[in-house]
């Protein structure tokens, strides 16, 4: 196309109202959100100020299981400002109490003497530390676009319904977690799992009851390319 005639159709009227309503949206079901409107929680919390300026917690009055202590400190040698291992050290008291408790901040805050609010700050802000109690396992069902194209919103809903009598079960929506590729796909514990069906939502639950690896013929780990033509090694 010449320069000018590309000119030409970018000037181009658009096309009349009846040719743009030929096209008949499919009908999607609605995306589950919080009261705040957004898809993930904890971004309407309220400050409370009535509360005492945090102090940095005594090390020696406040009791931190050894191995918790062990995990931070190993993770605030690697940095050259300690403050820089929040995540890790965050991460490790989920792991040890299920969950970003003010105690488990507190016990983390005292390792690595900051305030707790310091830390609260980072718990808050992270996706993948929570700050609320919950089950033991975390089912992160991807609803971004290229999962939402091939039917994540049906996914989640049946994930939802598969989990729903299991306060064992966290399951929510979550952002692109970077396996597009296996769409649509869950994270199951951290187990990448696709391309997966609503009815592998029975499935996944029935797999973390019983103890055993989940979907193991979709885990991501177990599919040496995306090609479904090509089988696994
Ligand atoms: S959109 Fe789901 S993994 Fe990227």
């Amino acid at each position: 196309m010449s320069p000018l005639s590309r000119r030409a159709a970018r000037q181009a009227p658009p096309p009349p109202a009846s040719a743009a309503s030929d096209w008949d949206a499919p009908e999607l079901p609605p995306v589950a959100r919080f009261a705040h409107g957004s898809r993930v929680p904890g971004w309407d919390d309220a400050v409370d100020l009535t509360k005492d300026p945090a102090v940095v917690p005594d090390l020696a009055t406040t009791p931190v299981p050894t191995g918790l202590r062990e995990t931070v400190e190993a993770a605030m040698a690697r940095y050259p400002d300690p403050r820089s291992a929040s995540i890790p050290a965050l991460h490790a008291a989920q792991h040890e109490y299920g969950w970003c408790s003010p105690e488990a901040i507190e016990q983390v805050a005292a390792v690595m003497h900051v305030t707790p609010a310091y830390l609260t700050s980072v718990a808050t802000f992270y996706d993948m530390l929570v700050t609320q109690p919950k089950g033991a396992n975390d089912v992160f069902v991807c609803t971004n676009i290229s999962c939402s194209l091939r039917g994540a919103d049906e996914l989640f809903r049946a994930m939802n319904v598969a989990a729903e009598d299991d306060d064992e079960i966290t399951v929510r929506s979550f952002e692109c977690l970077g396996a597009c590729d296996i769409a649509p796909m869950a994270s199951v514990n951290g187990e990448y799992v696709g391309p997966l069906e609503p009815a592998d939502a029975e499935r996944i639950v029935a797999d973390l009851r019983a103890g055993k690896p989940v979907l193991e013929a979709k885990q991501l780990r177990n599919r040496p390319t995306a090609d479904p033509g090509t089988a696994a090694s």
